[in-house]
């Protein structure tokens, strides 16, 4: 049994109920296929932010056709949105990071948590190789914010292994990668990247290195990684 299924066994029996917050990526497909593979019962949700791709929202079907499993989908509060757009402009996250990480916080941050409520872990495919932020991410960690464990079993895994496994067991993954980019969130908030630049370079592009996260993930003393970065 290799590491991943290692850990995915563990939560499925030790901290259930458990979930994988997917966000299409090839990560996110990788764990998908392991929790598939082994009818593991842990669930699958995406954070619709409602400004996701195409290509991103096309492998929700993909997934169900292919495992069977049924991906929940959260979305943000219809009322945070209307007012943001109302007074700022549906596109103001292009203005400055307090605008930005307002978007975030209602598109992804508050949906998050209503889709861990009730939950004893939660999964994610974050590796140390995708920023400065992410270099000593541990595997386990206790989430603070939501009081609940969290997993990254993909932690110590490189680029090239993550793509390996998705030929080996031929696991669907999104489109756009087959177009030059490398990592995927909301469609306004990221680009195809060009060949040498950092594999993060196309998300947020106009921001610092430093503060290219969405919120979603907070260091294990409570602080936001990004604030953690800037301190
Ligand atoms: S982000 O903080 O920059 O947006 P990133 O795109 O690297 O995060 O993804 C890291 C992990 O966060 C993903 O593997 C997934 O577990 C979680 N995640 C990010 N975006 C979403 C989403 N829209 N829905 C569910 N999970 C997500
Ligand atoms: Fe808004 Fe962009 Fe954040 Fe998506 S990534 S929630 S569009 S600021």
């Amino acid at each position: 049994m290799s590491a991943l299924e290692a850990t995915l066994r563990e939560v499925a029996e030790r901290f259930a109920p458990a979930a994988l917050a997917s966000s299409l990526q090839a990560e996110d497909m990788v764990i998908t296929d392991a929790i598939a593979r082994l009818r593991l019962p842990i669930g699958v949700f995406v954070l619709e932010t409602g400004r996701l791709n195409e290509e991103t929202l096309a492998l929700i079907p993909e997934i169900r056709q292919r495992y069977g499993l049924a991906v929940q989908i959260y979305e943000p509060q219809a009322g945070a949105v209307a007012n943001y757009v109302q007074f700022y402009g549906r596109d103001a996250f292009y203005r400055g990071l307090e605008l930005r990480q307002r978007c975030c916080e209602i598109r992804k941050t508050e949906p998050l948590a209503r889709a861990l409520a009730g939950k004893r872990a939660w999964i994610t495919g974050q590796r140390r190789e995708h920023s400065p932020n992410r270099t000593h991410l541990a595997e386990r960690e206790f989430d603070v914010l939501h009081g609940l464990e969290k997993f990254n079993p993909l932690v110590a895994w490189s680029e090239n292994a993550v793509w390996d496994y998705i030929r080996e067991y031929q696991v669907p993954y999104n489109r756009l990668y087959d177009q030059g980019y490398r990592s995927i969130g909301c469609a306004p908030c990221t680009r195809p990247v060009l060949p040498g630049e950092d594999v993060r370079a196309g998300r947020w592009w106009w921001e610092r290195a430093e503060t290219k996260e969405c919120g979603l993930h907070v260091a294990a003393d409570g602080r936001l990684a990004r604030a953690k970065a800037a301190a």
